[in-house]
């Protein structure tokens, strides 16, 4: 799949841009503050209305506007389609495919999906786990609607069952309906689970690979899924998850009624990541931090591409140049294959000499 064409108004420090793309290579060159991440970022919008460094819609409006507007041309499944969204301040944004008003925002990653690399990704190393599952369900949602339903309704039952076990003291009532929470919690639990440890068993063949060859075959890199300590196989059937998962709230009933939150549950998980054998989150150095994280991504476009046999768009905002020529010219013939954009400053060693370019400077792009 290729975006096209983009046209921005208002959005960030666009005040207009209009821009037709390669379906190959683009480079989007500029000094600092100038608008390169600004246009990833649209171009990633697209595909979910989400960002990765806005938490509100307001944000993306240009400053002291009210309203701004995304229109992209994708080329998707064969078809062409014209993304559209309105973004409002104070209301909430209208999306469109083709002139249709969309009900949900994920109806937009069934026509475009990108894979976005940015130097804040070295934290899905680094941080806590709550980093890599929001990693791994980005993944899978993506790929699979019904995960994406699952993990929703999980994060309502959550908040639900939170709720109880803040306030049961001062209102006992409350436990009445504990027991169902944690039936159905079990139940959507076991299909997460599911989800999960197959989409991590494949993604542990595809990654280990792809940061050998990074490494020049120094590096061995392995992936694990932790979950619920009871569930012995997260691929077993639904069924005997969900025995799992009950007999670990069971267990855990008291304590979470005394510590009055939700202990029991997949919303815990991790993805264990090991680079010979020790962890990386505890050991890994910069560079391989850095690798160990490009390597997850560029393993998620490829398995996105096996199951859909479409590259999504690969964004990699300013990560280039943090790599040495060897690493560089890895990446650069790995991703072969796809749409790709690729913002570097302009004084950067190793801008790709291939591709189309483009100059932005104070928000607008030429
Ligand atoms: N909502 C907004 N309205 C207007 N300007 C914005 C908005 N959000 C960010 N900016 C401006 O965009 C610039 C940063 O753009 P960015 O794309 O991050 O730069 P870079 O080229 O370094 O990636 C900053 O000057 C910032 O003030
Ligand atoms: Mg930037």
């Amino acid at each position: 799949m290729t975006l096209n064409r983009l046209e921005l108004d208002f959005f960030r420090n666009y005040l207009h841009a209009e821009a037709a793309f390669s379906t190959g290579v683009n480079v989007i060159l500029g000094e600092n503050a100038q608008g390169k991440t600004n246009l990833l970022e649209a171009v990633a919008y697209l595909s979910g209305a989400g960002s990765h460094r806005a938490r509100y819609d307001r944000e993306l409006i240009q400053f002291g506007v009210d309203h701004a507007f995304l229109k992209g041309e994708v080329f998707s499944r064969e078809r062409n389609f014209v993304l559209e969204a309105k973004l409002h301040r104070g209301a909430r944004r209208d999306l469109f495919s083709n002139g249709v008003r969309l009900k949900r925002s994920a109806e937009l990653g069934e026509v475009f999906n990108t894979i976005l690399f940015c130097p804040e990704d070295l934290s899905l190393i680094r941080s806590g786990a709550a980093e890599r599952r929001g990693f791994l369900d980005d993944a899978i949602c993506q790929l699979r609607p019904k995960y994406a339903a699952a993990v929703a309704e999980y994060r309502k039952l959550y908040e639900e069952k939170t709720r109880i076990l803040r306030d049961w003291e001062e209102k006992p009532s409350l436990l009445d309906t504990l027991d169902d929470f944690n039936l159905r919690m079990a139940q959507v639990g076991a299909v997460i689970i599911r989800y999960r440890a197959h989409f991590v068993r494949r993604l542990a063949q595809m990654t280990p690979p792809i940061q050998a060859d990074f490494s020049g075959g120094r590096e061995t890199l392995s992936l694990r899924y932790e979950t619920v300590s009871t569930v012995t196989d997260p691929e077993a059937g639904s069924k005997d998850i969900l025995e799992e998962l009950l007999q670990h709230q069971q267990s855990h009933r008291q304590a979470e009624l005394d510590a009055r939150q939700c202990l029991s549950g997949p919303h815990k998980d991790d993805l264990v990541v090991e680079i010979d054998g020790k962890s990386a989150k505890q050991y890994a150095s910069q560079g391989q931090t850095r690798t160990a994280a490009l390597s997850l991504k560029l393993a998620c476009r490829e398995l996105f591409r096996e199951d859909t046999g479409e590259w999504p768009v690969l964004l990699l905002d300013d990560v280039l140049s943090e790599l040495d020529t060897r690493r560089q010219s890895f990446v650069l013939e790995r991703i072969d294959g796809g749409q790709v954009f690729i913002s570097c400053c302009e004084e950067d060693k190793g801008i790709p000499n291939s591709g189309k370019r483009f100059l932005v400077k104070d928000g607008k792009l030429g």
